[in-house]
């Protein structure tokens, strides 16, 4: 047993992770929160997207015995994007089950940036960009971009 020590979603775990067991896979198989994706498993699609110290990480990728942060899972950070979460509902910018929560991981965090800030074309451009690593061949972003967009000027208002 190679014990590890995680803060995850605010509580302290104590998981098994020898080498280099991913934190994806601690997350979905130990812990039970299983709405980061494991699709890709190699850093290429962004579908286990978590928050670790607050910045977006592949967790398929991520050993889960060399995580020193607090790690926040789309489960834990549900109250903080509540609303962004129903704008992909509202406006049709809710994907698929595998790349969705992703997405919305990953905008909590550039939700946290102050993007209202952004003049709306530099804010756009900072969503589209950071967003093209979550990957879905199933979509042109738009609504995406825009729902992030919106909750970020609703947010700063
Ligand atoms: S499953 Fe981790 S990046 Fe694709
Ligand atoms: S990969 Fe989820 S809808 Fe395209």
């Amino acid at each position: 047993m190679t014990r590890t020590h995680l803060v995850v979603n605010g509580s302290a775990v104590e998981v098994d992770a020898p080498g280099l067991r991913s934190l994806a896979d601690v997350l979905r198989t130990d812990l039970g929160l299983t709405a980061a994706k494991l699709a890709c498993g190699r850093g290429e699609c962004g579908a286990c997207t978590v928050l670790v110290d607050g910045l977006p990480r592949t967790s398929c990728t991520t050993p889960a015995a060399l995580v020193r942060g607090e790690v926040w899972t789309s489960e834990g950070l549900a109250g903080e994007n509540a609303d962004l979460r129903a704008r992909f509902a509202d406006t049709g910018a809710f994907q698929c089950g595998f790349c969705t929560p992703g997405q919305v991981v990953h905008a909590t965090a550039l939700l946290r940036e102050g993007l209202h800030a952004l003049p709306p074309d530099e804010r756009r451009e900072r969503v589209r960009t950071a967003l093209s690593g979550n990957v879905c061949r199933c979509t042109g972003y738009q609504a995406i971009v825009e729902s992030v967009c919106g909750i970020a000027e609703e947010r700063g208002a």
